[in-house]
């Protein structure tokens, strides 16, 4: 029976990319969003995969969209906790809400779309975790105090799980993104923009599927051996 993966922000980005490579691989796949009705409807229509709408810095809210996803897809075996946002301000400008924000969605969010379906995976004695991190968490970034922070917090959590799933047959894992081409990146100003694709050595910008390859790698049985680990895909920008 084909395994199910969840992935969080996967309508959009680097979500979609992988929410599509794992259906390619014959998953079944859901994809979470946050707010953008219209352009989930689209996705879905477009390639068929099921949509959920939820907050996932909400404990609670998760929760419950995660048990709706069992019920109407299956349990969960492949989750990819990818859903993020930036609030970049240079740290002497910075508000505590934008770093709130920031926290609550990328790091405590990552608590919450892992920790309801963690108890499934040991039961079955099997399970895939992959944390979409980000080089600024291997390097930190000029404006990004609370991005970075959450980044590198996906770090610690993947290597503890890591430690702690290992025995049940779950493995954990961090991919950490360079410059893709996805709103994200397009949303910082064209000059910051074109410096930093001057500081990658491959010369451009990296595509969102060249994410979802690693995400498909790390989803399937090939994998069991590599656990903890963060897998770098940023064109040569920077090394560990
Ligand atoms: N390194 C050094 N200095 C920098 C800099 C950098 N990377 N970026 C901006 N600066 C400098 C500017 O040159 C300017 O200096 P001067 O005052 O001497 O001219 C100063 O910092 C900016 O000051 P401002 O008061 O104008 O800043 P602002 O409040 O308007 O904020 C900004 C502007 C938010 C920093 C904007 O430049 C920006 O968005 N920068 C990009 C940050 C970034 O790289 N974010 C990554 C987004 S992509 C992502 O996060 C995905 C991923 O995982 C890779």
């Amino acid at each position: 029976m084909a395994r199910t993966a969840l992935v969080t922000g996967g309508s959009r980005g680097i979500g979609a990319a992988i929410s599509k490579a794992l259906k390619a691989e014959g998953y079944n796949v859901a994809a979470t969003y946050a707010g953008n009705d219209e352009a989930a409807a689209k996705f879905t229509e477009e390639t068929g995969i099921a949509t959920y709408k939820w907050n996932v810095a909400d404990y609670e809210e998760s929760k419950a969209g995660i048990a709706k996803v069992e019920a109407e897809v299956g349990a969960i075996d492949i989750v990819v906790a990818n859903a993020g946002i930036t609030r970049d301000a240079p740290f002497h400008k910075m508000t505590p809400e934008q770093w709130h924000q920031v926290i609550d969605t990328n790091l405590t969010g990552v608590f919450n779309t892992v920790h309801p379906v963690w108890s499934g995976m040991r039961e079955r004695k099997f399970g895939r975790v992959i944390v979409i991190s980000s080089i600024n968490g291997q390097k930190g970034q000029f404006a990004q105090v609370n991005y970075a922070a959450t980044k590198a917090g996906d770090l610690g959590i993947v290597k503890s799980l890591a430690q702690e799933g290992a025995r049940a047959g779950i493995t954990a894992n961090a991919i950490c993104p360079g410059y893709i081409a996805t709103e994200m990146v397009m949303a910082v100003p064209e000059k910051v923009r074109d410096s930093i694709i001057s500081q990658i050595p491959t010369g451009r910008l990296g595509e969102p599927e060249e994410i979802a390859r690693c995400v498909a790698f790390l989803a399937s049985d090939d994998s069991q051996f590599i656990n903890g680990s963060t897998i770098s895909a940023n064109g040569a920008q920077f090394f560990v």
